[in-house]
Formats: structure tokens, C-alpha cells, sequence
């Protein structure tokens, strides 16, 4: 039963619960009109602590496409966090108000706070380096689509593997099916955090291999996730500048790739993709952002315990 649930981490649900979210945003893929009144009077609260374009707008999108409406925040300055308030306190109130509250801030461990003070659904929509569960949704359903299946995949994530909440919360949730396996590519600097590779790959005896050179590996992977260096993240700009450029995807290195290989991106992209990679249909980026609506519109419905 995931009505009343909060999602904070990507473990919070079960592989059963995650299928009834990837099922329902097929449904709603497949016939919008007959989702589209399902929150008529439900009140969204989006709380953004931290900058964001795809998350905050597709919470947005997601609730007023379901005939709910979404009041909020974008900008922390613009809220009484600038007054110092808690989010303990916070969440608090706008339970009195909202019936659905989404949380992205840069503290790990915020929402998860707030979600223990509040009186209705919490959901996480990123906490600094942490994890980013609904961004996991978008990936996982938009893989399922595109590839058919979730299991048994060879999947390259390429990057910033450190302060990448979405690698992070990927990594999780991806190694709960069968057979798939991992490579990390990553400078020396920015390799998976020992936390995610212990208890999460090696402790379930999961293939991973950790290189430095994209080029080594493009022609085994399944699935290339690359991310942007996480700017915001850094101690300073001078370790950022040396870091930034570390992996460009052109289409020299994607004539190395499977015919059927795709490439993921969370988005917002730097210099990582290079813009001719745009029109290689393996990019499906942009798709990524689309089917994350979907996903979040099947969240909120399943939260709420709408039908
Ligand atoms: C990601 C994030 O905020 O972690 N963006 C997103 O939500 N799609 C990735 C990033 O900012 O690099």
C-alpha cells in the first residue's frame, strides 16, 4: 500500500510497489485524458531549497496534468528558511495547507527529517551528494521502456560518481535485478563513495569494475549514464576547473558503441554530451525528461491513494 508512504530513499519501496508505479505511468502514458481529473482538489507543495529546472517542473506539470494544483517555492530566500526557520517547522505547516509535499535541499538528510514531522506524503527530490529517488523513477522507467526489460544489463555511469545523488540512487535501485552489472568511470577524484560500494554492490555480489578511460568500455555497455561535475559541490573552483572536462561523449566515441546501446543523462549537461550526439538516436536524454513526468504523475496518484 503506498498511499500515505513518503520516498526518501530509492529503497523505500519494494520491487512490487515499483512495479505498480511503472505500471500505472504506462496506463497514463498510454491515455492521459482518463488520469486527467484524478487530483481534482489535491494541493501540491513544492519546497526547492536548491536550484532546479526538470524536477521542480515536472512535479508541477505532473500535478496540474492530474487536475491538482501545486503551490510552493523556488528560491529558499523567498520562504522563512531565510528567517532561519526549521524544516521541521516547515513541513509542519504546510501539512496544514498542502496534501503532497516534493523536497529538494542541499543538506543530506533534510527531507528525510521533515518527513518524520510531517503529516502528509514527503518526497525527496534530491538532498545534496545523497540520493535522488525520483530521478531513479524516471531512469528505471524509462529504461523498462526503451530496452523492455531491467534486468541483465551492462550499465556505464561516467562522471561525477562521488557527488552524483543520481548515480547514487541508480546504483540502488538498479542492483536489485537480476544480472546486471556496473562500470564506473570516473577520475581517481570523483569515484563512487566507499559507503555505496560496499554496502550495496560488493555486500550483494554485484560485477563492478571501476576504470578511468570511456574508451576501454563503450563497446561492452548496455546503457551509458553520464552525469555533470557536480560544481556546487566542491571545496573550490580550482579542483572544479581541472575536473570539469573530464569526459566529453562525441560521436567519435559513439561509433564504438552497441547499435543498441542508449545514453541517459539526468540533465542539467555542461560540456559532457557533446551537441552532435543530440541526433544519434541512442541519445534519449531528452525522452528521459519526458517519461520522469509520467513517472512522477503515477507517484503522486500512488501517494495520495487517488485512483
Ligand atoms: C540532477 C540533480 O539535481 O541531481 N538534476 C536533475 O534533477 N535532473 C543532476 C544534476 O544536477 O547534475
Amino acid at each position: 500500500m503506498l498511499k500515505g508512504r513518503h520516498l526518501i530513499d530509492s529503497m523505500d519501496f519494494t520491487k512490487d510497489e515499483m512495479k505498480e508505479i511503472f505500471d500505472l505511468s504506462r496506463d497514463i502514458i498510454d491515455k492521459p485524458e482518463a488520469f486527467a481529473h484524478i487530483c481534482d482538489g489535491k494541493l501540491l507543495a513544492t519546497l526547492f531549497y536548491e536550484p532546479s529546472t526538470r524536477t521542480r517542473f515536472s512535479f508541477e506539470a505532473a500535478m496540474l496534468r492530474l487536475g491538482g494544483q501545486v503551490i510552493g517555492f523556488s528560491e529558499p530566500n523567498s520562504s522563512s528558511a531565510s528567517k532561519g526557520e526549521s524544516v521541521a517547522d516547515t513541513i509542519r505547516t504546510v501539512g496544514c495547507y498542502a496534501d503532497i509535499a516534493v523536497m529538494r535541499h542541499p543538506k543530506e538528510g533534510a527531507p528525510k527529517v521533515a518527513s518524520m514531522y510531517s503529516s502528509i506524503p514527503v518526497i525527496n527530490a534530491g538532498d545534496g551528494g545523497h540520493q535522488h529517488p525520483t530521478q531513479m523513477l524516471t531512469d528505471l522507467l524509462t529504461i523498462q521502456s526503451i530496452k523492455g526489460k531491467l534486468t541483465n544489463h551492462t550499465i556505464g555511469l561516467c562522471g561525477d560518481l562521488k557527488f552524483g545523488r543520481t548515480v547514487h540512487s541508480l546504483i540502488k535501485a538498479m542492483s536489485r535485478y537480476e544480472g546486471n552489472k556496473f562500470v564506473l568511470i570516473s577520475p581517481k577524484e570523483l569515484r563512487i563513495p566507499e559507503y555505496i560500494k560496499n554496502e550495496i554492490l560488493v555486500k550483494n555480489n554485484i560485477e563492478v569494475i571501476e576504470v578511468e578511460r570511456i574508451e576501454d568500455v563503450m563497446e561492452t555497455l548496455d546503457i551509458l549514464y553520464m552525469t555533470r561535475v557536480q560544481r556546487e559541490r566542491f571545496f573550490n573552483e580550482e579542483d572544479y576547473i581541472r575536473l570539469k572536462d573530464s569526459y566529453i561523449l562525441d560521436g567519435e566515441k559513439m561509433k564504438k558503441a552497441k547499435k543498441d546501446m542508449i545514453v541517459l543523462h539526468p540533465l542539467p549537461r555542461v560540456n559532457e554530451i557533446s551537441y552532435e550526439v543530440d541526433n544519434d538516436p541512442r541519445g534519449c536524454y531528452f525522452a528521459q525528461a519526458k517519461y520522469g513526468m509520467f513517472a512522477r504523475m503515477a507517484l503522486i496518484a500512488k501517494l495520495l491513494g487517488v485512483k
